[in-house]
């Protein structure tokens, strides 16, 4: 039997939706907790004055009183080839993309410029707590490849895939519907399932592909079992009303996806801002997910996720950054910024609830809850170490804070990078402040 290792600190995470069971019965919160991992996987997890003295003598403990672990973070929206253009000013969802979009994802025909943007991505989501991400590469075939490379060096659990875009595009950025097809199977055969990885089918959204395009894209989904779908929908106002002129058959804009098979419980779409009662019923039937990305909806002015209808429908949400249209890496931030969302609409986003959003929530969104999303034994060691003292305000702040549920809420409104004293994924430091 390989050591153990264990770390002590409050350690707090999700074990079930607050919808289904409450907010009590949706958390456990260990204020003095051991966590105890074997290899690459949890081995136990429970109060740290029963689990001791069960312990090899020659298990290693760190203690940390100054922590909270939860688990690692999972982004269920995010573009890696926007990294360097986060923060482009001034455009609505169209404008913004033949702007600033197309022309920085031109350069990811060039695989050494993909596989440094894709190491400096990776190291920013680790710096932020975020273990697992649910990827867009661009139309290139490289871009994906420097991706999954770059992302096996760390074993971390990551979803990408080639963009598929064969219209209303510059010609450097489009492809055609047999080459998309081909160029997402060799990807798929080399990389899905590959350690950690998965693979995505990623028809950018329904302006940018023909017909013909999304027949194939949902021909490859019934091909391979268990890829992913993954795609934009109903995110803008001008975008809704351009699908409803190229898509004049269909009866809403899911149902575009819909008319193509798109739609299962591994598809994954991004927003889902403007949606009416039968798309979410659609939504909810298949399985599918909406990844909620409250930072880039209010930066491109998109509008704001009623989280209750989806809640209202059961369709799985999880919690994305959409970065670069999101304004930031951190899940802390985007868990702020979703706060405000509900704010804006009379409501109110629970502490546990916005826990549950971005780690088990994501997990399941993703299909992923046997594996990742809580501290659960026998989960994958996928874990986060916030740091009380991150800065002097997190610091006395936090001295005031009355239970964990405050805590978090501190962590989530004003925490950022500075607030990850530690990263791990399957059990090995990946980032450390
Ligand atoms: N819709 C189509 N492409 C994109 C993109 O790159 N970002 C966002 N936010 N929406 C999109
Ligand atoms: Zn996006």
């Amino acid at each position: 039997m390989s050591h153990l290792k264990a770390w002590r600190s409050a350690i707090v995470h999700c074990i079930a939706d607050p919808k289904d069971v409450g907010i009590d019965a949706a958390y456990e919160y260990f204020e003095d907790g051991l966590l105890v991992i074997q290899d690459d996987k949890i081995y136990a997890l429970g109060n740290a004055v029963d689990l001791l003295p069960t312990l090899p003598d020659n298990t290693l403990i760190e203690h940390h009183p100054d922590t909270i672990i939860t688990p690692g973070f999972i982004d269920t929206h995010i573009h890696y080839p926007q990294t360097d253009m986060i923060g482009s000013y001034g455009e609505q969802l169209l404008t913004w993309l033949n702007t600033y979009t197309f022309p920085e994802e031109g350069k990811f025909s060039d695989k050494a410029h993909a596989r440094n943007v894709a190491d400096r991505f990776l190291k920013e989501l680790l710096r932020n707590g975020t273990t697992t991400a649910l990827v867009f590469g661009t139309v290139h075939k490289v871009s994906v490849e420097a991706f999954f490379e770059a992302s096996e060096v760390h074993n971390l659990r990551m979803i990408c895939g080639k963009v598929m875009m064969d219209r209303n595009a510059p010609d450097y950025l489009t492809d055609t519907p047999e080459s998309s097809y081909q160029e997402s199977k060799e990807l798929i055969d080399t990389w899905h399932n590959k350690g950690r990885l998965h693979y995505a089918i990623t028809p950018r959204f329904a302006p940018t592909s023909s017909d013909e395009q999304l027949h194939l894209a949902g021909k490859l989904l019934s091909e391979y079992k268990d890829v992913y779908l993954h795609t934009h929908l109903s995110e803008n106002k001008d975008e809704c009303a351009w699908v409803k002129e190229l898509f004049p058959e269909s009866t809403n804009y899911l149902d575009v996806y819909d008319q193509h098979k798109l739609l299962s419980e591994r598809s994954v779409f991004a927003h889902g801002i403007h949606l009416c009662d039968s798309e979410y019923h659609r939504l909810h039937e298949t399985g599918s997910a909406i990844s909620f990305c409250p930072t880039s909806n209010l930066f491109i002015g998109s509008g704001l996720f009623k989280l209750n209808k989806a809640e209202e429908h059961k369709v799985n949400v999880g919690l994305g950054t959409d970065v670069g249209g999101g304004t930031s890496f951190s899940m802390l931030q985007t868990m702020n910024e979703a706060y405000k969302v509900i704010q804006l609409q009379n409501e109110n986003l629970n502490p546990i609830k916005s826990l549950y959003l971005s780690t088990l929530g994501g997990a399941r969104a993703l299909r992923l809850e046997d594996k990742i999303g809580n501290l659960a034994v026998g989960s994958e060691a996928d874990f986060v170490i916030l740091d009380k003292k991150g800065t002097p305000l997190l610091e006395s702040r936090l001295a005031l804070s009355k239970n964990i549920e405050e805590s978090l809420f501190v962590f989530m409104t004003i925490g950022d990078d500075r607030a990850i004293q530690a990263t791990y994924s399957a059990g090995k430091c990946v980032h450390q402040r």
